[in-house]
């Protein structure tokens, strides 16, 4: 039923207080875009469904637009022409350029303000050298230490694995090839820097070495470590990398989900992600939310090591990262490992 125009223009000023909020507004979504109620409702369940189909994709996993094409393409756009017009700060340029550890953080403009700004505060610039990979330096002073490598290259989660190729042949060809680790992490991500380096003094760098939270889907046999809550490569890794698959297409394909494309990638040439948990069985790294690991809330289809370990335990002495973290919570955490937990240590010292 089509209801005269001025019908919803009058029930919106006149009834106002007395209608209901989502009767309201949905009088007045109607009135404004003009279409009838059932354009409305047939728009409500189409959103709806949507919805229920990306959260099932997302959560399970369970591909269900598999007849959908995903744009492949870039491999030459998205190349390292891209690299000559890259403009680096100041502090990027003062950066250390050898030593242990090289983190590396790849963000956007959208987040300069917020997340950049706790990470900065807080664990980035404990590493050796650090290196924030963007795409333009909107929000950023020459005193924060990055790059523009992404400023050709567009926002979408599907060319993310283009940034990431093109972040990591920078890294080892134009900042530096002489670290031992090159560790990447995500704008929400929280890192135990000491435990990070504590870790890896176990491992030969001048040997292929890629470390972080191991998945299994799709990958079930050798996995591939979770991009959020970050993987480490070694020298080794890197220059593999940069020399061998770079510039190979069929060594190094596209693929949607960037940490897997990674790890496919690696794998060409037999570098596989390793088990990183501790001798308890403690995962180092936690790519959920802190909750879901301790709640053991997490998406099975995505797990390759057994979740043996949850509650308190999650949070123990080797742990390494943790991820999806609002800037807040980024600061609490830094705010209680390095200044309260220094009282607690302090009184310990002095009772013995
Ligand atoms: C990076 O290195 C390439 C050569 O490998 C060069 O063409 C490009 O100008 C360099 N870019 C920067 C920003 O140093
Ligand atoms: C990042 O940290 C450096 C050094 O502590 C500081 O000078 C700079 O202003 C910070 N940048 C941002 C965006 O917070």
């Amino acid at each position: 039923m089509q209801l005269p125009l001025n019908f919803y223009s009058t029930q919106c000023k006149d009834n106002c207080k007395r209608c209901r909020p989502f009767v309201l507004f949905q009088q007045c979504i109607v009135y404004i875009t003009n279409v009838s109620t059932s354009s409305f409702v047939l728009f409500l369940l189409i959103f709806s469904l949507c919805y229920v189909v990306y959260e099932v994709k997302y959560k399970t996993g369970i591909e269900i637009f598999p007849f959908i094409p995903i744009d492949d393409s870039g491999f030459e756009e998205y190349s390292e022409k891209l690299l000559s017009t890259v403009r680096s700060s100041l502090a990027a340029k003062n950066q250390d350029k050898s030593g242990s550890l090289l983190c590396w953080v790849m963000t956007t403009s959208i987040y300069h303000k917020t997340r950049v700004q706790a990470i900065n505060e807080t664990w980035f610039n404990k590493c050796d050298a650090s290196h924030l990979l963007t795409n333009n330096g909107r929000f950023l002073n020459i005193h924060s230490s990055f790059h523009t490598v992404f400023h050709n290259l567009p926002e979408s989660y599907f060319k993310l694995f283009w940034k990431t190729r093109l972040a990591l042949y920078f890294l080892y060809n134009n900042v530096s090839s002489e670290f031992d680790w090159y560790f990447k992490a995500d704008d929400d991500t929280y890192v135990i820097v000491e435990n990070l380096r504590r870790y890896l003094s176990k491992f030969d760098p001048n040997e292929p070495h890629f470390i972080g939270y191991r998945l299994r889907r799709r990958m079930p046999e050798n996995g591939y470590n979770a991009g959020g809550s970050g993987y480490v490569l070694s020298r080794a890794a890197m220059r593999m990398f940069a020399t061998q698959l770079f510039h190979d297409k069929e060594l190094c394909p596209y693929h949607e989900w960037e940490d897997y494309a990674v790890a496919r990638c690696l794998s060409s040439l037999n570098i596989y992600p390793k088990d990183t948990r501790d001798e308890q069985g403690r995962q180092r790294f936690l790519p959920w939310r802190p909750e879901q690991h301790y709640h053991a809330d997490l998406t099975r289809s995505f797990i390759m090591d057994p979740v043996d370990k949850w509650g308190i335990s999650v949070f123990h002495e080797n742990l390494i990262s943790m991820h999806h973290l609002n800037p807040d919570e980024i600061r609490l955490i830094h705010g209680m490992l390095y200044g309260v937990a220094q009282g607690i240590w302090k009184d310990k010292v002095k009772q013995v």
